[in-house]
């Protein structure tokens, strides 16, 4: 049935290195073979993204290689989900996602039997129906899924080219030959261009905070079964070409003033110097190329540099890494930030000032009696 389905579609050879705009070769990768045609389910493009070089060739070369299952780990923000959505626009090959989260389990991912019109069905779930069909899975933030729900998927984390689905029951009078040939029974068929990602957030806080030691133990023995990469934040260089390439699409959409490169700079300056004073451990949360494409929107849209900022990063920071911000936006701007009356309130300053004010009354009060 896939190769009926494989060899009805039409499809071009390309140069990988074409797809992902680089001007040299991806050393072994060569040509690959593309869907020529849309497909509802293939990500939009973002023409902003810059992609890291080496990581898209060893991706490429794995899935050409028949890895079946990638895990894409790295701090937040450092563009693992868009790494996935963007490598399938590229390659013009459709795919679904899921948002993991404690809520999800075997029947989101495999199916389950349910009523129709008074009758029972059985459905797939995202990942059972992307294994029959030949799409990619995303499993965002794997690591939120239960335990019991990961090792229900190992046999698809680990290539498996047939899996049996729980839920199912087997026609006893089904001669086993026949098991495979069911359509819709309860045993599937890997699609030879069945893919699955996951992405995993061990970064930052995380690896250093004591709850999650029991997630990442439980991730180790699913990362065995899958091809790992660590996704890293860009170079600075990468950071500002992503950042203009954003800040420009966000311009013309909203149609404000585009930033200025100095500005570009000086914010991917900031979160340079932040993520340095991370790394010296000196802060307990790192900054996000999110979070500085985040600042950029805003001070586009407020046409200030300390609002913006305050807004889009600021106020979301834990006391003590306010004070290291308000440290680096003085080191890169060459002046202090001006905080907005909220953050520059203090009930001290204004008590003291009130009681005061009612001194100095009764003072007076007292004078003109006299
Ligand atoms: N390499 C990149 N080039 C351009 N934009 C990027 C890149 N990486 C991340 N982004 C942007 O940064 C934001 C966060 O990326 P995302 O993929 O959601 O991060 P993660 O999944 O690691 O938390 C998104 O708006 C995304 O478009
Ligand atoms: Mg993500």
């Amino acid at each position: 049935m896939h190769r009926s389905t494989l060899a009805s579609q039409k499809v071009e050879l390309v140069m990988a290195h074409e797809l992902f705009g680089f001007s040299e070769e991806l050393k072994g990768v060569g040509k690959l073979p593309i869907f020529v045609g849309d497909h509802p389910l293939v990500p939009k493009a973002n023409d902003a993204h810059v992609f890291n070089k080496s990581l898209v060739r060893r991706i490429l070369l794995s899935m050409k290689g028949g890895d079946t299952s990638f895990l894409l780990e790295g701090d937040k923000g450092t563009g693992k989900s868009s790494l996935v959505t963007q490598l399938h626009n590229r390659l013009n090959k459709p795919m679904i996602n899921i948002t993991g989260s404690n809520g999800v389990d075997d029947t989101h991912l495999l199916g389950c039997k349910t009523i129709k019109g008074g009758d029972v069905q059985e459905v797939d779930g995202v990942l059972s129906y992307a294994y029959r069909h030949g799409l990619s899975c995303l499993i965002d933030e794997l690591c939120t899924l239960r335990p019991g729900v990961l090792v229900g998927i190992n046999d698809i984390l680990q290539g498996d080219g047939v899996i049996n689905l729980k839920h199912h029951g087997i026609d006893p009078t089904l001669d086993p030959r026949e098991l495979l040939n069911v359509d819709g029974g309860m045993t599937i068929v890997k699609h030879p261009l069945f893919r699955l990602f996951a992405t995993d957030n061990t970064g930052g806080k995380q690896q250093r905070d004591a709850r999650f030691v029991g997630v990442n133990a439980q991730n180790s023995a699913v990362r065995s079964r899958m091809t790992s990469f660590k996704v890293g934040f860009m170079t600075p260089e990468e950071e500002m070409k992503a950042l203009k390439g954003a800040a420009d699409v966000y311009a013309a959409k909203r149609q404000v003033t585009p930033m200025d490169n100095l500005f570009i700079q000086q914010l991917v300056e900031f979160a340079f110097r932040f993520r340095k004073a991370f790394a010296m451990e000196e802060a307990c949360d790192n900054i996000s190329f999110r979070e500085i494409q985040r600042w950029a929107y805003k001070w586009m849209m407020y046409s200030d540099a300390d609002e913006s900022f305050v807004d889009a990063i600021y106020t979301n920071l834990e006391e003590t890494d306010r004070v290291l911000a308000l440290e680096t936006f003085e080191s890169v701007f060459s002046r202090k930030l001006i905080l907005p009356e909220e953050h520059a309130y203090s009930v001290g300053d204004v008590a003291d000032k009130f009681i005061q004010q009612n001194v100095d009354a009764a003072k007076a009060a007292l004078v003109n009696a006299a």
